[in-house]
């Protein structure tokens, strides 16, 4: 059966913006953090404290997050792949930070030149310093239903390393399909075979729609009882570091099929579609939600 409630966890501003070429004024990306939450989002990723060698458009991360107002009862996590990242993410008093690693060794390895491994040692003092410092954090796995590189990754590596992030603490798993090459019946499976290992309650789904099976997938894994699901505005977004993927499934579009399915989100759709065509205009792009488009023409 379907979950009553929804919670989505808005990536646009991170995930969304990671891969733009130009760079996007920080004063802009702070405007749509700040639209984001004024739409009734309630977790809405902000920005990643990563290496600015490897991902340019996040550089200003100290800044965006500093610069934010940030509306109370609203979760802003951040992306952070090591110490260095926590320690910068805490100079500035962020409060929820995600971890991220991969189900595929060779996905890993060009996204943060670091195996699966390695990658859950480098975790361990991050997540030490979280819980004395009182910070929650979530993790991801990408490539669960396919690698650009490794081509087939097997279910047995994607239950081994979100349960190895769920031990380690993450009190919620983001199960990412990177490249967006799932279909429905292969996530309802790969999310069954975690959740004998992680409580569904702590899985999220985080689906690229480079195939156009994002929405299809998610419904299928909402059968399976997960409830939260993370989404882009403007179905903008992908990983420099994945060749050949697109956007992340639209928010508009996921709120669009939710409160179709009588399913609260707690989310404006009007607003959202707003916002998605703004960014459309500061990015200087066609947005990638249909809901967006026809909420707009309507
Ligand atoms: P490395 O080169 O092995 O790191 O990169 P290093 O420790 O050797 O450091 C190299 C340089 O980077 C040094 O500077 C460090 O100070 C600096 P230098 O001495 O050369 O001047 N550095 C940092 N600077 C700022 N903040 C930091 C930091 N760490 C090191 N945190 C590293 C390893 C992990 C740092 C690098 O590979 C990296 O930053 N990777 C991030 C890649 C990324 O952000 N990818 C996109 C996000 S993941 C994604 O999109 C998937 C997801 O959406 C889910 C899905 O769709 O599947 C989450
Ligand atoms: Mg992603």
């Amino acid at each position: 059966s379907l979950p009553s409630q929804v919670r989505i966890v808005e990536v646009g501003a991170r995930d969304g913006l990671q891969n733009e070429k130009a760079f996007v004024s920080t004063a802009d990306k702070i405007a749509l953090i700040e639209r984001l939450a004024d739409c009734g989002l309630q977790s809405i990723e902000a920005t990643a404290f990563v290496s600015p060698k490897w991902v340019p458009q996040m550089a200003d991360a100290v800044e965006v997050y500093s610069g934010l107002h940030r509306k109370p009862g609203v979760r802003y996590p951040v992306l952070v792949p090591n110490l260095q990242g926590y320690e910068r993410a805490r100079s500035v008093g962020v409060e929820e930070i995600a971890v991220f690693t991969a189900a595929s060794e060779a996905f890993n390895r060009k996204n943060i030149n670091a195996g699966i491994d390695e990658s859950i040692e480098r975790f361990r003092p991050v997540m030490d310093a979280a819980k004395s410092d009182g910070i929650a954090v979530r993790g991801y796995v990408s490539t669960v239903l396919g690698c650009p590189f490794q081509g087939e990754v097997p279910l047995s590596d994607v239950v081994r390393v979100a349960k190895a992030l769920h031990e380690l603490g993450c009190y919620e798993v983001s199960l990412g399909d990177t490249i967006g090459v799932g279909t429905p019946a292969k996530a309802r499976a790969m999310v069954h075979a975690v959740a004998q290992e992680v409580p569904v309650s702590a899985l999220a789904v985080h689906f690229h729609d480079t195939w156009g099976q994002a929405l299809a997938n998610i419904l299928a894994c909402l059968e399976e009882g997960v409830a939260v699901v993370d989404s882009s505005v403007a179905g903008t977004g992908g990983c420099p570091y994945a060749p050949g993927a697109t956007g992340n499934v639209a928010s508009e579009d996921v709120v669009y099929m939710l409160q179709g399915l009588g399913i609260e989100t707690g989310v404006d759709l009007a607003k959202l579609a707003d916002t998605g065509r703004w960014l459309a205009g500061v990015l200087g792009h066609d947005s990638n939600s249909r809901a967006g488009k026809a909420a707009v023409i309507k």
